[in-house]
């Protein structure tokens, strides 16, 4: 099925960003549509196929969609790895769509294990990856993956999203790319994309894990796609990407 189906655009004016733009062309057959990817994705793939298998145990503190209250338990890292780690096909096209925007602010929401982490970071050498993670011991495997894939590029942040993304949004000079991958609920998805718009501009690119997971998440990519900064939206289905206009 082809991706322009899905591509909407609410801008009546002609702007680079309409969907039969040279930009939007350009970004689904160049990008997008990609085939071929690097020899990091495959390393990152091995990883998480040894994740899989680990028989580690850790200490998981939950302030997302789960249960939200900062509860603790202890869950294996092979469900983890399983549940909550990217998939193949979705890592891969944040790899491409890095290797294509080569974005220099990248801000992750929801570490885990750093896989997505290490395909944004691996993607483009002049990127500055910033992820922020709820749980400590989740976000110190995470650090340890990353090094073991030699990827320096990295700040992981420890904190629950509503307490210490303000302070962070706020000291980064400008936000270039954003993957949006935790907390999946309505409220805070809009709350995180109203705060992260203000260090946005019209080259920045959001992308919303999990859109058409729950209602919730349903009702937040209305609102996200509704929005007057809102210039362009791609549904990939298990993702949606988000372009905007400047300030
Ligand atoms: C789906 S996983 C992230 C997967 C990862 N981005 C990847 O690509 O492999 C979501 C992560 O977000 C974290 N999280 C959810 N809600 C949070 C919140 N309010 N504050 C901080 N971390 C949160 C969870 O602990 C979990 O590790």
């Amino acid at each position: 099925m082809s991706i322009l189906k899905y591509i909407q655009h609410y801008l009546t004016g002609q702007t680079r960003h309409d969907a039969h733009s040279p930009f939007m062309y350009n970004l689904i057959t160049r990008c997008i549509k990609r085939k071929g990817d690097t020899g990091m994705c495959m390393r990152i793939e091995k990883l998480k196929a040894d994740l899989k298998k680990s028989p580690q145990v850790i200490q998981v503190v939950d302030y997302g969609a789960g249960t939200g209250n900062g509860s603790t338990y202890t869950n294996p890292v092979k469900d983890i790895a399983r549940n909550s780690a990217i998939g193949r096909r979705h890592g891969r096209l944040l790899h491409r769509l890095v290797r294509y925007f080569k974005p220099e602010y990248v801000l992750e929401l929801g570490t885990s294990l750093g896989i997505g982490t290490a395909y944004l970071a691996s993607a483009y050498e002049g990127a500055k990856v910033l992820s922020v993670e709820g749980s400590p011991e989740t976000a110190a495997f995470a650090r340890q993956n990353l090094q073991k894939l030699g990827i320096n590029n990295v700040e992981v942040h420890v904190g629950n999203f509503d307490e210490v993304l303000p302070a962070i949004i706020s000291a980064q000079p400008r936000l270039d790319f954003v993957f949006f991958d935790g907390n999946h609920r309505k409220e805070p998805t809009l709350a995180y994309f109203n705060q992260c718009l203000a260090k946005a501009h019209g080259d920045t690119v959001f992308v919303f894990h999990d859109i058409h997971w729950s209602e919730g998440m349903e009702q937040a990519w209305e609102e996200i796609k509704a929005h007057p900064r809102v210039r362009v939206t791609a549904d990939l289905f298990f993702s949606g990407l988000v372009f905007l206009s400047p300030s």
